[in-house]
C-alpha cells in the first residue's frame, strides 16, 4: 500500500470465486476485460483488494488456474488473514485482535457433536476459521443450536453460511466486513482513506462487506440465494448497493459505471486501437493496448493490414533495442516487423495475453520507464516475463518505444526461449 503516496482514487474489494472469477467461463472473458480496465485506468492510483474465503493454499492454486491480477492487499480465510503486497506480508496486528473470546479447541469439540457437519479439507482449517459442509435444509437449525452451545462455553463467534453448502465459524471480530473496516481505519490513520470504495461479492460471506458505511457495493447477477435474502432483509433501501445485471467481473465493471466511480470502458471492448491513439499520451495505456493488439494479431482477430504494420513501426524508435528473455539483443523495429509472420498463428486456439502491475515512472521530462508483468496463456501452458519499456515523447508523434527488456518471471514454469516473441 506504500506504493501510493496519496488516497486511492478507487479501492475495489472483491471476492474471487463466482465474483472476480467466473468458473462457468473457460475463456475468462469478463476477468480479462476487468484486468485490462484495471491496468489501463486504475493501477497507477487505485488499490485492488481480493477478499476470499479461500485459505492461502487454495488462493495460490486459484492464481495458477485463472488469469488473476496481483492485488495490493489479499484478505483470505473469510477475513481472518490479511497480507500486503506481492510478497504477501502478514498483518500480525489483525491476527492478535482475533483471539478475543476464541478457542479453537472448544470450537472443534462442540462441532464434533453435530453429525450434520462434514469437515472441509485440512488446508481450509485455519487458526481463526473452522469450516464444514452442511446441507441447505439443515443449515439454519445447526447454526442456531451451535451458536447457543458455543456461547455457553464462553466464546463469541460468528457463523456464516455461503454458497448453499459452506459453514464457517470465526471469531466475532473477524469476517470480510470487519477486515475491510480494519483496512479502511488503517488507511485513514495514514491519511489515505480511498476516495471511493467498491465491495463486490456473490455469497453469504460477502454480506458483511455491504454493511460497511460509505462503501459502494455490487452483488453480481449470479449472486447466491443467501446473499439476496440477506440484502432483501437488511439493505434493500441502501442506494449504494446494487444487484448487477451482469455476471461476475462483468458486474463489477457495470457497477463502476453505474456509481460513476471512474472509467468503465475496458480496452478489450474497443475494437480498433488506431482510432484512440492520439488522445491518450500515457505510456501505461500504450503498453496495455499493445499487448492486447498482440493477442488479437496472433489470434487473427485484426486485419493483417499495412496500416497496422506502419503504425506499429512508427511507434518504435529506429535503432531501438529489444532484449529477449533469452538474453539475445535484437532490433526493436525488426522484432515488430517479424510479428507479421505470426499473424493468425493462434487462430482457433486457446491463446490469451494479459498484463499485470503496469506502473509508469517519469524518469526525466518526456522519458518514461514502464514496468509490468506480461503473461501469455497458450493451451494449458502459461509463461510470463517481467518487462520494462522505455518510452520517449516525440513532437507530434506521441510516445515512442525506445527500449524493451524482458526476463522470465519466477512463477513461469516453462521458460521457452523459442516460442516467445515479445
Ligand atoms: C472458500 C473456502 C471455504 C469456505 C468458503 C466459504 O471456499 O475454501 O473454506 O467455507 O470459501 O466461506
Ligand atoms: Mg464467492
Amino acid at each position: 500500500m506504500e506504493r501510493l503516496t496519496s488516497p486511492a482514487r478507487l479501492m475495489i474489494v472483491s471476492d474471487l470465486d463466482h465474483t472476480m472469477v467466473d468458473h462457468h467461463d473457460p475463456e475468462n472473458l469478463s476477468l480479462l476485460r476487468f484486468n485490462s480496465l484495471w491496468e489501463h485506468a486504475y493501477r497507477h492510483d487505485s488499490l485492488l483488494v481480493f477478499s476470499t474465503g479461500r485459505s492461502p493454499t487454495l488462493y495460490k492454486e486459484l492464481r495458477k488456474e485463472k488469469p488473476l491480477l496481483t492485488p495490493d492487499v489479499t484478505i483470505m480465510s473469510v477475513g481472518t488473514e490479511i497480507t500486503y503486497g506481492n510478497s504477501m506480508v502478514p498483518d500480525h496486528g489483525w491476527v492478535d485482535a482475533l483471539n478475543h473470546k476464541w478457542d479453537l479447541g472448544v470450537v472443534k469439540e462442540e462441532t464434533g457433536k453435530f453429525s450434520e457437519l462434514t469437515l472441509q479439507a485440512e488446508t481450509e482449517q485455519r487458526p481463526h476459521k473452522v469450516s464444514f459442509y452442511v446441507d441447505k435444509s439443515k443449515a439454519e437449525e445447526v447454526i442456531k443450536e451451535l451458536s447457543q452451545r458455543l456461547e455457553k462455553r464462553g466464546l463469541d463467534v460468528k457463523i456464516i453460511y455461503s454458497g448453499g453448502m459452506d459453514l464457517d465459524i470465526l471469531p466475532q471480530g473477524a469476517g470480510k466486513g470487519q477486515a475491510l473496516a480494519y483496512l479502511l481505519k488503517k488507511l485513514k490513520s495514514e491519511g489515505k482513506l480511498p476516495v471511493n470504495t467498491l465491495a463486490c461479492g456473490d455469497s453469504g460471506n460477502d454480506a458483511e462487506l455491504f454493511s460497511i458505511p460509505d462503501v459502494y457495493g455490487v452483488m453480481v447477477s449470479n449472486a447466491q440465494e443467501e446473499l439476496l435474502k440477506w440484502h432483501a432483509e437488511n439493505a434493500k433501501d441502501n442506494p449504494k448497493v446494487i444487484h448487477a445485471k451482469e455476471r461476475c467481473a462483468g458486474g463489477i465493471i457495470q457497477a463502476i459505471g453505474e456509481f460513476k466511480l471512474g472509467p468503465n470502458l475496458s480496452p478489450r471492448d474497443v475494437s480498433d486501437f488506431l482510432e484512440c491513439k492520439v488522445e491518450n499520451a500515457n505510456p501505461g495505456h500504450d503498453v496495455v493496448k499493445f499487448f492486447l493488439f498482440y493477442e488479437r494479431w496472433r489470434r487473427g482477430e485484426v486485419e493483417n493490414s499495412e496500416a497496422y504494420a506502419a503504425s506499429l513501426k512508427a511507434s518504435c524508435q529506429p535503432g531501438g533495442v529489444f532484449v529477449h528473455p533469452s538474453g539475445a539483443e535484437k532490433s526493436l523495429v525488426d522484432t515488430i516487423g517479424e510479428l507479421r509472420k505470426h499473424h493468425g498463428d493462434k487462430q482457433g486456439k486457446k491463446f490469451r495475453v494479459w498484463v499485470d502491475q503496469v506502473l509508469a515512472t517519469e524518469t526525466a521530462p518526456g522519458t518514461w520507464m514502464v514496468k509490468l508483468d506480461k503473461w501469455e496463456q497458450s493451451g494449458d501452458e502459461r509463461i510470463g516475463c517481467t518487462t520494462t519499456v522505455k518510452f520517449t515523447a516525440k513532437e507530434g508523434e506521441g510516445l515512442v518505444w525506445e527500449h524493451v527488456e524482458q526476463t522470465w518471471s519466477e512463477e513461469s514454469k516453462l521458460k521457452d526461449d523459442s516460442s516467445w516473441i515479445i
